[in-house]
């Protein structure tokens, strides 16, 4: 395809449950078809030049539901992690994560510390993993910081700008160009809020699991139809 593609796309991984229970199998089974998805796709991006890539792995509210599935989740993101990670560093890839630190346990916690430190260095793209994640948690995470800041009068108030508060945030990145729901569900689900302020939305019926190059490619394709204003007036 000749097309324009994105600098940041962020995508909110949905719809593994329901893959699996329309095949009658348990929700687990769907996770681990999605974690082959995201291996897929996150090569596929970064193929194509697309330079940051985020993806919604576990919320703050996905801790509501069985411990079974969530203990399943955290073992999965662990195995994923180190399957994925060749690749990853093969790319050239900074692995960064988002989220809070409370709650997971501590051989997650060392994956995630092992893959950051290993690609720190690395140039050719950013793959931000949002692990335990908020956007609300973010925005006032981000707010803390900036008051200890202003406390320690390391910043004065009146300095406090867009750009600031980006420093301040989980990761300091660029704005979401083209945001991905899959599933069919049309909300934000506390994603990356402060970043996709003038994000392209798109959604899709196809769930998670069956998402793919094609897929991607579809959604790329009606990016490049948006007519990006930003508020102006095109002359
Ligand atoms: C997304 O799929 C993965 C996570 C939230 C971890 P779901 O598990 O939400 O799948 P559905 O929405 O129940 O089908
Ligand atoms: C959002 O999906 C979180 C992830 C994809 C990790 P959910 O399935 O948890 O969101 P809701 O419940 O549909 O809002
Ligand atoms: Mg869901």
């Amino acid at each position: 395809m000749n097309y324009e593609v994105p600098n940041h796309v962020a995508i909110i991984m949905d719809g593994n449950g329901r893959w699996a229970q329309k095949r009658g199998l348990k929700r687990t089974k769907g996770h681990q078809k999605g974690a082959d998805t995201l291996k897929k796709i996150s090569e596929y991006i970064y193929d194509k030049k697309i330079k940051v890539l985020s993806v919604f792995a576990f919320s703050t509210e996905n801790w509501k539901r069985d411990k079974e599935e969530v203990d399943f989740l955290m073992d999965l993101f662990i195995t994923a992690f180190k399957k994925n990670f060749d690749a990853v560093k093969q790319k050239g890839v900074k692995v960064v994560f988002s989220g809070l630190k409370t709650k997971l346990n501590d051989k997650v916690l060392d994956a995630m510390k092992t893959m950051t430190e290993e690609t720190k260095d690395n140039k050719n793209g950013i793959f931000n993993i949002c692990l335990n994640y908020g956007g609300q948690d973010e925005i006032v995470e981000a707010t803390k910081k900036i008051a200890n800041l202003v406390e320690s009068k390391k910043l004065k108030a009146e300095d406090i700008t867009k750009e600031e508060f980006n420093k301040c945030m989980f990761n300091d990145l660029p704005p979401i160009d083209l945001l991905i729901r899959t599933s069919g569900e049309f909300r934000i689900s506390n994603f990356m809020l402060w970043q996709m302020a003038y994000a392209e939305l798109y959604f899709t019926d196809v769930l998670w699991p069956d998402f793919d190059e094609k897929e991607l490619d579809k959604a790329i394709e009606s990016f490049n139809k948006r007519d990006r204003r930003f508020g102006a007036v095109k002359k």
